[in-house]
């Protein structure tokens, strides 16, 4: 069985290209290096001793596109990653993002529907839920305005897929709304590459730790919660991973009740930042230099999923715990710098 994974060079896609090989899936990979590099190729390789099929590609080139699905009528699933992802950067380009999220979704789907297997997984995100009116969210929580033209994107490509749905009986889609996914593989030969100053929480952690960065700041300790910061579903990436293999494998035995599906990725558990941090010291035997600065601007005091649907119809559980991830991650780090 065929699967193309586009950005399957990028975080969360090196990790399933990696879980779809040792399910016995032929991976072929489109990405166009906008965030990622072809060194992930090598380090999928060590791990499953496969290399899997690349093809340098940007989504936006419509006949391009056009051109690969020519050549590769034998495809049996797609799992499409490819997406920009930066929420800051989405406010500063929106048109960049509705160009490279939104225009390269409809060209693989157009494509995508010339094909005998219409099996397609799409990465939606938690960013759907907003402020959620209640914890933890399930896939019947409202979806909320969204806040940037990144999570716009998400929004409008699930709706994309649920219009199509409607007049395509062939057509099986499953959007997974991913919660935070952090960590790294076991064996430190993929993680997360972010280019320059991470956003996010964990690789500003790791970077801090290894001397990167000088300080960790932690936005804002009087939100009401607990401890007073912000709290999320941190989820280790290789159990996102595993949650593709499983949507795939019940789309191409035809097992899915309605064919368009969303499913929430996450533990179920909420960790607040400095929960992270404390782990983080745990599970590294380090001290983290950090202090509290104001409030990020956009951010939600608490999110964190109901995982029950994706427990019993995928069958599909998180196993990882926080400090696996967080382990991961740090050893994904000192591997980075030590090369
Ligand atoms: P990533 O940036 O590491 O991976 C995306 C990959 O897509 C990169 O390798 C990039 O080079 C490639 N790409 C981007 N635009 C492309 C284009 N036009 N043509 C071909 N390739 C292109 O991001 P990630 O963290 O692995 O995220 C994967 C998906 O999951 C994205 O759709 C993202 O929006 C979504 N998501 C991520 C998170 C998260 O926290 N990481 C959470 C929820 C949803
Ligand atoms: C986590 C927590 C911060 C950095 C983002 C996207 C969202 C989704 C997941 C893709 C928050 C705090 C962070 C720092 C901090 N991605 N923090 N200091 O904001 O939950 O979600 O990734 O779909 O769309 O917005 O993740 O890692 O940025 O932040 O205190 O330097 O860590 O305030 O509470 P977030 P994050």
């Amino acid at each position: 069985m065929k699967v193309l994974v586009t950005g399957g060079l990028g975080y969360i896609g090196s990790h399933t290209v990696v879980e779809l090989q040792l399910a016995g899936y032929d991976v072929v990979i489109i990405d166009n290096l906008s965030n990622s590099s072809t060194k992930v190729l090598d380090g999928i390789t060590k791990i499953t001793g496969t290399t899997p099929d690349f093809q340098e590609l940007d989504l936006r080139h419509q006949d391009r596109v056009r051109e690969f699905f020519k050549h590769h009528q034998n495809i049996d699933g797609i799992v499409h990653f490819a997406a920009s992802k930066a929420v800051g950067e989405s406010v500063e380009k929106p048109l960049f993002y509705y160009e490279n999220n939104v225009n390269t979704l409809v060209y693989v789907l157009q494509e995508l529907q010339k094909l005998k297997q219409q099996n397609f997984i799409f990465s939606s995100s938690c960013t759907v839920y907003g402020e959620a009116d209640m914890l933890p969210v399930n896939e019947d929580s409202a979806v909320k305005p969204a806040q940037s033209p990144y999570g716009n994107t998400k929004q409008i490509g699930e709706e994309i897929l649920k219009d199509t749905c409607k007049i395509n009986p062939d057509l099986k889609t499953v959007a997974l709304r991913y919660f935070n996914p952090i960590g790294a593989h076991a064996s430190s030969n993929i993680g997360e590459l972010p280019l320059g100053v991470p956003q996010n929480l964990v690789p500003y952690i790791t970077q801090t730790a290894i001397g990167l960065r000088e300080q960790l700041s932690v936005f804002g300790e009087d939100y009401p919660t607990e401890d007073g910061t912000c709290i999320r579903d941190y989820i280790h990436v290789v159990d996102v991973a595993k949650a593709h293999v499983v949507a795939l494998e019940r789309l191409i035995k035809k097992e899915q009740g309605s064919n368009f599906e969303v499913f929430n990725i996450g533990t179920g558990k909420g960790s607040s930042v400095l929960e992270v941090i404390t782990s983080f010291e745990r599970v590294s035997g380090q001290k983290l230099n950090y202090k509290i600065v104001d409030r990020r601007k956009g951010d939600v005091v608490a999110a964190f999923a109901d995982t029950s649907k994706a427990n019993s119809i995928l069958r599909w559980k998180a196993e990882y715990t926080l400090d696996d991830a967080m382990s991961d991650a740090w050893k994904w780090e000192q591997r980075l710098r030590t090369k």
